[in-house]
């Protein structure tokens, strides 16, 4: 049976994408939606690559989907998957490296005041104070998935204080872990880089707004990694105009690309990245879903499923 590669990719990336696919499962007769003319009936496994979500419409027999995302907040609850299909998200080492390197970079860039700096540069004026090292700072992570455990692998052995709050607490060798709203509470209380990477679901839209930047001490820095509904817009701008949060670091917004004439782009406090802390792999990524939809095929469980009813 046919499986079509279904994205918001331009067409020529969604077929240099398919070309990739079709490499990694000689197996396997592979179409980008885009030129698919076949029955879409026919079409029993999916490669999504962040569709909107009416693109999966026509295919009515959907029994697989392999996300070549790791966030899948556009699929689980996409009416054209069956309840019962597999829904499963990408987890990649290279991605992981990615966000790790990514995250760690503006990690050090705030620790180090860089923005601060740049901001004195552009008025010509000599400024400083006295820094702090590493050791002397701490780093909140909301989220202790793969992604954070791969930013705190990567912050450690710098020498960094680490926290990370979850769902279910878990422990992770040298970090302090939190859950529920007493444990965010505390956990923010203590936090002065907050780093969110968390998934979007019903139970984290808008978990970053007045009340849990109010949590965080006067002063501090954060950056979102994860997606742009986590924040309210309002609330953001609100805590950095009033100097309670110094600074903001933001790669992913409700809207992208982030529209022109959004107050984000020329806010002093708030640097706009477009959604590049943790780019698909595309060599890599195809290789993990050719190995996952080859379990499928041969009646095995895929790695990596999303808990449909929990939204990650
Ligand atoms: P993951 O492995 O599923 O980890 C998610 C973490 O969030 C888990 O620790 C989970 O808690 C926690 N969590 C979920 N809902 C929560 C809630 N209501 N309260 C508290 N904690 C909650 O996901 P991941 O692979 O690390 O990816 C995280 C997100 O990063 C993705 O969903 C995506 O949105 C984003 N992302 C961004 C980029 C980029 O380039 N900017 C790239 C890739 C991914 P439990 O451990 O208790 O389940
Ligand atoms: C990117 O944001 C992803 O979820 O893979």
């Amino acid at each position: 049976m046919p499986i079509v590669l279904v994205s918001n990719l331009a067409p020529d990336a969604e077929r240099r994408w398919v070309a990739l696919l079709q490499a990694a499962m000689p197996e396997e007769e592979i179409h980008p939606a885009v030129d698919f003319t076949g029955d879409p009936a026919t079409v029993d496994v999916v490669i999504a690559a962040n569709p909107a979500p009416d693109k999966l419409a026509p295919f009515g027999s959907i029994r697989f989907v392999q996300s070549l995302w790791a966030g899948v907040e556009h699929l689980v609850h996409n009416p054209a998957l069956p309840p019962a299909a597999p829904l499963a998200r990408l987890v990649d080492p290279n991605m992981s490296q990615a966000m790790a390197e990514g995250v760690a970079a503006h990690v050090l860039a705030l620790h180090r005041d860089h923005a601060r700096f740049a901001r004195s540069q552009r008025q010509r004026v000599w400024s400083k104070d006295p820094q702090k090292l590493a050791r002397e700072r701490t780093v909140g992570f909301l989220g202790t998935g793969e992604l954070a455990r791969a930013c705190m692998r990567m912050l450690q052995p710098l020498g960094f204080s680490l926290l990370g709050w979850s769902r279910h607490q878990r422990a992770i060798d040298g970090v302090a872990t939190f859950a529920g709203s007493d444990g965010l509470q505390t956990m923010l209380g203590g936090t002065e880089i907050l780093v969110n990477l968390t998934p979007l679901t019903a139970a984290t839209r808008g978990l970053i707004d007045a009340r849990l930047l109010a949590a965080l001490p006067k002063g501090a820095m954060l950056i979102n990694v994860a997606r742009g509904g986590h924040v309210v817009e309002a609330d953001l701008i609100d805590a950095l105009d009033r100097g309670h949060l110094a600074e903001a670091v933001l790669d992913v917004f409700e809207i992208e690309p982030l529209p022109a004439d959004h107050p984000f782009w020329a806010h002093p406090r708030i640097q706009v990245f477009p959604h590049v802390a943790a780019q698909t792999d595309p060599a890599s990524a195809a290789k993990i879903a050719a190995a996952n939809i080859r379990r499928f095929r041969r009646g095995e469980t895929p790695h990596d499923l999303v808990d449909r009813q929990r939204g990650y």
